[in-house]
C-alpha cells in the first residue's frame, strides 16, 4: 500500500511521526510537504494529496492542518475524493466503515500526537465500507459529483 501525506505549517510537527507510523506498518509513503514550520497555505499540500489519490499514484492520503478541517473542504474538491476530518477514533473508523474516506484528515491544535496516530491506526485498521446500506450512499454521493470511478 501507498499513501500520500502533506501538512502546512500548523500540521508539520505532527507530519513525521505519522510517517514514522505509516512505515512501521510497512506503508511505503509518498511526502507532498511541506518541510518546516514556515507560514504556508494548507490548500497547497491538500490538492498534492488529493491529486495523488484521485489520480491513483497512491492508494489512501493524509492531511494534518491546525483542525483537519480546511484539508478535508479542499482535498473534498477534487473528483473521486472523500475526506473526512475527525478528532476522535471512533470517527476515524467510521469513516473509513460508513463513508469510504480514501483521505484522513488530522489537526494538530485539536488533538494530541498520540491521539492522531491512534486515529491513523483506527482508520487503516478498519474495513472499508460494504454492504449496499453504505455504498448505496457512497455511489448518490459520486453520482452527484459527476462520477469519477
Ligand atoms: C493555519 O493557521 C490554520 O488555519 C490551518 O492549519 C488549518 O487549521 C485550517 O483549516
Amino acid at each position: 500500500m501507498k499513501i500520500a501525506i502533506g501538512s502546512d505549517h500548523a500540521g508539520f510537527p505532527y507530519k513525521d511521526p505519522i510517517v514514522a507510523r505509516l512505515k512501521e506498518r510497512g506503508i511505503d509513503v509518498i511526502d507532498v510537504g511541506t518541510a518546516s514550520t514556515a507560514s504556508t497555505d494548507y490548500p497547497i499540500y491538500a490538492f498534492r494529496v488529493a491529486d495523488a489519490v484521485a489520480a491513483k499514484h497512491a492508494d489512501l492520503g493524509v492531511l494534518i492542518c491546525g483542525t483537519g478541517i480546511g484539508m478535508s473542504i479542499a482535498a473534498n474538491k477534487v473528483q473521486g475524493i472523500r475526506a473526512g476530518a475527525v478528532q476522535s477514533a471512533f470517527a476515524a473508523s467510521a469513516v473509513r466503515e460508513h463513508n469510504d474516506c480514501n483521505v484522513l484528515c488530522v489537526g494538530s491544535r485539536t488533538n494530541t500526537l498520540p491521539e492522531v496516530l491512534s486515529f491513523v491506526d483506527a482508520w487503516l485498521d478498519a474495513t472499508p465500507a460494504t454492504g449496499e446500506r453504505h455504498t448505496k450512499r457512497i455511489r448518490m454521493i459520486s453520482d452527484y459529483e459527476g462520477g469519477n470511478k
